[in-house]
């Protein structure tokens, strides 16, 4: 799905990827690399807030776990990325709703009773 997804996703979009904790939601990052051609492998910024991986696109990766303002947040210099030319995919994006371009996608990751996972998209055209 997440590699599907790449496809349609144009420059400077910026994704709020929410989900309980365990959902899948970096697992679906890595789908979303693979499909910009990025052969790093992705790992789960929890410690360092930010990782960043080039492809057909740059990938700027957040994980807000650790993050308790907006302001600490800002102060990464995220700016730069949200509004630049890269795709930007923010996990616990919750924390900075308020923040977020109104053209924001939101994907929705929820676990069913069969441990499937339900995915939902808004924002993408
Ligand atoms: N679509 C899926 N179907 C089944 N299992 C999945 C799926 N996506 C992820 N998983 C499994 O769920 C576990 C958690 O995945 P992942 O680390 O991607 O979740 P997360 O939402 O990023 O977690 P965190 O909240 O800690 O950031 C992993 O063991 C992964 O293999
Ligand atoms: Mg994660």
């Amino acid at each position: 799905m997440g590699k599907n997804i790449s496809e349609k996703l144009k420059s400077g979009a910026v994704i709020a990827l929410q989900g309980t904790l365990g959902t899948g939601k970096t697992t679906f990052v890595k789908g979303i690399a693979l499909g910009l051609d990025i052969t790093e492998n992705i790992t789960s910024p929890t410690y360092t807030i930010i990782s960043e991986y080039y492809g057909k696109k740059a990938l700027y990766h957040m994980d807000l776990y650790r993050i308790d303002s907006y302001e600490e947040f800002e102060l990464l210099g995220t700016d730069e990325m949200i509004y630049g030319s890269g795709i930007t995919i923010i996990e616990w994006s919750e924390k900075i709703t308020d923040y977020l371009p109104d053209n924001t996608i939101n994907i929705n990751i929820s676990i069913l009773p069969d441990k499937k996972r339900k995915i939902d998209i808004v924002g993408i055209q």
